[in-house]
């Protein structure tokens, strides 16, 4: 138990012997007292708000599956489905912010394991750490042990990972792509060629979207370049940023920005992922939730469209996680252990993952409910190199990520390769990571 707790129960224990204290006296009856055998734990009921920022094509409906598997099982909850528009939580995130600093958290909510949730609300004091759950369901033995140790801190582990997600992919459209007598580009060199001859097509050959979706392309750009040991190294400090490596990726990224469409500012990830199905552009690099909008809009993997790891970055996964977690003082405590039970259980993510573009973060799930698509990943993530991810909250605790997404903010203005490799030099020295 938290400490934070302490005085919340406290509370609960002095209302209960004002409560105790104003009941009548029991009168003693002839009957025998018959000794209860041990009660059944009450199911949960009351209201349960789950906080998330799946709105879009095949998240939603993933969420809703899962939400569907926890009302069968807790018919008595009213499930609030709080979610906050905008993709890699942009919005949401702050929304959660200040919920959490007004004291006014939700149930349940939904954050990236590692950084994103550990160097904020955990060092903050203001979660339950979740090991007991772990203990009870057995979930220690059915979790990667890297996955348990990115979600742990201090000894504890702090909230519960329904998925894993990839974010180094490249989607394209299949019959564009063989109209034009293509393949899907394995290095950024290829990549070039490539785009070239969509464009001389009248073609944009990358799609893209609002400020996330240009640092989640640029992670994948300094991962394709640098490959996975040297990208890996750049958040902990053991890659330099002022390096002419790091200036090659940066350059390959400038070059990148050529070939994107110009209203990329006012497109959201799924708006960017709309116009691969329209054929006005060929190509997508986004995590694998794209898969889950192909899906939705009822393309099928390997027909309409195709996948391959982003330029340079075969052999890499770079890796997230979604997870939920329980707020010290959450309400309905109950309830929101019972959602925690549905995250974690191989029925709750073998109903959500499929749907979701994700794979389980569980390692016993039903192969057979995937499709061909998610079966790669799970052979993919079972044998590449795996990354953490910088913009979905695996990588560098939340400044250093902010830092990181005004750098490219501003380099997507002025392409200027020299200040941003200064200005990622420096915010790699200010989150005390590089000297
Ligand atoms: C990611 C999240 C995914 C997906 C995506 C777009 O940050 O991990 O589950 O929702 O954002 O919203």
């Amino acid at each position: 138990m938290s400490r934070k707790l302490y005085p919340v129960v406290a509370l609960l224990i002095v209302a209960a012997m004002l409560l105790a204290a104003c009941k009548p006296t029991p009168v003693p009856t002839e009957a025998p007292v018959v000794a209860p055998t041990q009660a059944p734990a009450a199911a949960p009921g009351g209201d349960l708000e789950v906080f998330s920022w799946w709105t879009a094509g095949g998240e939603a409906e993933g969420l809703a599956a899962m939400l569907k598997v926890f009302q069968a099982q807790y018919p008595d909850v009213n499930v609030i489905n709080a979610t906050v528009a905008g993709g890699a939580g942009v919005d949401a995130r702050a929304v959660l912010a200040t919920r959490m600093q007004g004291g006014d958290p939700p149930g349940s909510f939904q954050v990236h394991a590692g950084h994103e949730l550990i160097d904020t609300y955990v060092v903050a004091g203001q979660m339950e750490p979740l090991t007991f759950l772990y203990e009870e369901e057995g979930w220690l033995d059915v979790m990667p042990e890297d996955l348990i140790k990115i979600l742990s801190s201090e000894g504890e582990i702090w909230s519960v990972p329904v998925n894993i997600h990839r974010a180094n992919v490249l989607w394209y459209n299949k019959s564009v792509f063989e109209a034009q007598g293509l393949e899907p580009p394995a290095t950024w060199e290829e990549f070039f060629t490539v785009a070239e001859t969509l464009k001389g097509a009248g073609i944009i050959p990358l799609s893209l979207g609002e400020a996330w979706t240009e640092v989640h392309l640029f992670e994948t750009v300094l991962l394709g370049t640098l490959g996975p040991e040297a990208y890996a190294g750049l958040w902990t400090g053991e890659t330099a940023w002022n390096t002419p490596e790091v200036t090659k990726a940066l350059n390959n990224f400038d070059r990148v920005l050529d070939y994107v469409n110009e209203d990329y500012a006012a497109l959201s990830w799924d708006q960017a992922t709309q116009l691969v199905i329209d054929g006005t552009a060929a190509m997508n690099i986004m995590g694998d939730w794209a898969e889950g909008y192909f899906k939705a809009q009822e393309w099928t993997p390997g027909v309409e469209f195709g996948w391959a790891p982003a330029p340079g970055s075969g052999g890499s996964f770079d890796a997230l996680s979604d997870s939920f977690g329980l707020p010290a003082n959450a309400p309905n405590r109950d309830a929101v252990i019972a959602w925690l039970k549905v995250c974690g259980s191989k029925e709750g993510q073998d109903a959500f993952n499929p749907i979701k573009g994700s794979i389980p973060a569980r390692t016993d799930g039903e192969r057979s409910l995937y499709d061909e698509y998610l079966q790669s990943a799970m052979d993919d993530f079972s044998r590449d190199a795996i990354v953490p991810s910088l913009m979905h909250g695996a990588a560098a605790a939340p400044s250093w990520q902010q830092d990181v997404i005004d750098a490219v903010g501003l380099f997507i203005g002025n392409r200027d390769v020299a200040a941003f490799q200064e200005a990622l030099t420096a915010a790699c020295t200010s989150a005390g990571a590089c000297q």
